[in-house]
């Protein structure tokens, strides 16, 4: 699209949210409002991308800048300083001067528009383009169209102006087909147009929506689906839209054959992708991860940021930045930290917490454990209640576990420890030195059997 460039009006302060984040920072099931609307501008290839910026401009610059989209779009984006939030039509009056005389036409979206299809902005081109219009609005019509601006028509239903909310009479606000904040304007025209609008309305603003009134040649076009089009002004309607997106990240997996059972009360993101035949239970919340297939996930689990691979099992556990292999068995009431890694075949029981450790295939650590900053090798069976003693008060140390050992229960491995190949070590020891190879380990005190007097006598006296 040679000579179609888009504005994305990013510049309001947000007020409404009530909070310090600029409002096109806040996250929508895994991505923030403006990602997600540059995902879908990048699909449609303009010419450029101007964003104007304004609240916290800084910030929302370099947030867009980190974001992978912004790289795709890196040739294409350009920033726009409004330095006073004067209002949506002063915002796009700033852009004129970026404008070259290539650009034909500008798609305008609403930062806080979030979901809007590609298959609809395409739509609302095409018919811009055919019909010779120099304005082109998208509308919708809501059930409860409170805080939208109204679209006014005449008697022959001619699109005639916008009225907002705040300024509408009780008449006016009866209207339920309302405009998206989502529009096409041709050029050079849209700036002549600009140029009339005043601040002459309830909040001193320059409306976008009042440069309508100056085309003789304008449309409003309907949208179907009002789910993509809906605004986000409070929290109420952040909840909302990120509900909006839920049901269909999770209708996408349904439909790619993922199980997924009560899925009103699960929660999976936008990043997290997940692999056929893969059953996920109710109550789990996963972000950020890739899980493989034919795994059991949940019921009520939390997986962030995790790797998991084929045919694992994991309940009422929570894992997060860690990687886990396949044919694993996980929880219930497990603890997965940041940067652990389990191979294939790997067991992990209730009340185990694994933070910051390589654990290989086939070992088992079933009940009540700690094992922190630890390697452990093949096959090796950590018993109930063993720990790794790793902090000394000021440093972390390294524990180390060879291939087939058996470590009894109730062991303390004081670290930095390195236990060899096929070692026993017997129940309740404290293991402060490192052992070699093959060896049977009993670091307790020597248990003693006396004869009780006292208590033999109260007994069978008398
Ligand atoms: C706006 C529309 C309203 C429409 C609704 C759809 C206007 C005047 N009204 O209302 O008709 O129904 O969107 O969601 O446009 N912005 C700037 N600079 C400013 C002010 C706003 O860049 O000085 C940006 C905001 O960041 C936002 C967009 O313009 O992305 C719309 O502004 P907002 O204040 O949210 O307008 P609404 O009241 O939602
Ligand atoms: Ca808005």
């Amino acid at each position: 699209m040679k000579n179609i460039s888009c504005v994305i009006l990013a510049a309001g302060e947000g007020t409404r949210m009530k909070s310090d984040i600029p409002k096109v920072l806040f996250d929508i099931c895994g991505k923030t409002m403006i990602e997600h609307l540059l995902e879908t501008v990048k699909e449609l290839d303009f010419y450029r991308v101007y964003i104007v910026v304004g609240y916290k401009s800084e910030l929302v610059r370099q947030k867009i800048l980190q974001t992978t989209v912004s790289k795709k779009l890196k040739n294409k984006l350009i920033f726009v300083l409004q330095e006073k939030q004067l209002g949506s039509g002063d915002a796009l009056k700033l852009v004129e001067k970026h404008v070259s005389k290539f650009e034909k036409y500008l798609v305008v979206l609403s930062a806080d528009v979030p979901l809007v299809s590609k298959e609809t902005l395409k739509e609302l081109i095409s018919q811009h383009c055919s019909n010779s219009v120099e304005c082109s609005v998208l509308s919708v019509f809501l059930e409860n169209p409170y805080g939208y601006g109204r679209i006014l028509r005449d008697d022959k239903k001619k699109f005639v102006s916008i009225i907002e909310e705040i300024d509408a009479t009780e008449q006016q606000k009866l209207i339920k087909e309302v405009n998206t904040g989502i529009y096409v304007f041709s050029l050079p025209n849209l700036w002549g147009a600009l140029k009339q609008i005043t601040p002459n309305n309830k909040k001193r603003e320059y409306y976008l929506t009042d440069v309508v009134k100056f085309f003789s040649s304008k449309q409003a076009v309907v949208c179907k689906n009002a789910d993509e089009v809906k605004g986000v002004n409070t929290k109420k309607d952040l909840a909302e839209i990120i509900e909006i997106l839920r049901k269909k990240i999770l209708e996408n997996l349904m439909l790619s054959g993922v199980t997924i059972i009560l899925p009103q009360t699960v929660y999976i993101d936008c990043k997290t992708k997940i692999q056929p035949q893969t059953k996920i239970l109710q109550g789990c919340v996963i972000v950020g991860s890739e899980i493989g297939k034919n795994c059991v996930i949940g019921p009520y689990s939390f997986i962030s940021n995790s790797e998991i691979g084929d045919d694992t099992e994991i309940t009422y556990s929570y894992i997060n930045q860690a990687k886990i292999g396949n044919k694993c068995s996980i929880g219930p009431f497990s603890r997965i930290r940041p940067y652990t890694e389990l191979s294939d075949e790997v067991k992990i029981g209730n009340f185990v917490e694994i933070k910051k450790s390589k654990i290989s295939s086939g070992t088992k650590i079933n009940h009540l454990s700690y094992v922190g900053d630890a390697e452990v090798e093949e096959n090796v069976n950590i018993g109930a209640g063993t720990i790794t003693c790793n902090f000394d008060g000021i440093r972390k140390h390294k524990t180390y576990i060879g291939k087939n050992a058996f470590i009894g229960s109730n062991v303390n491995l004081v670290a930095p420890i390195k236990i060899g190949n096929n070692v026993v070590i017997g129940a309740g020891s404290t293991v402060t030195k490192d052992v070699p190879k093959n060896t049977l380990v009993i670091a307790r005190a020597q248990e003693v059997h006396k004869y009780n007097h006292r208590i033999i006598k109260k007994l069978f006296s008398g």
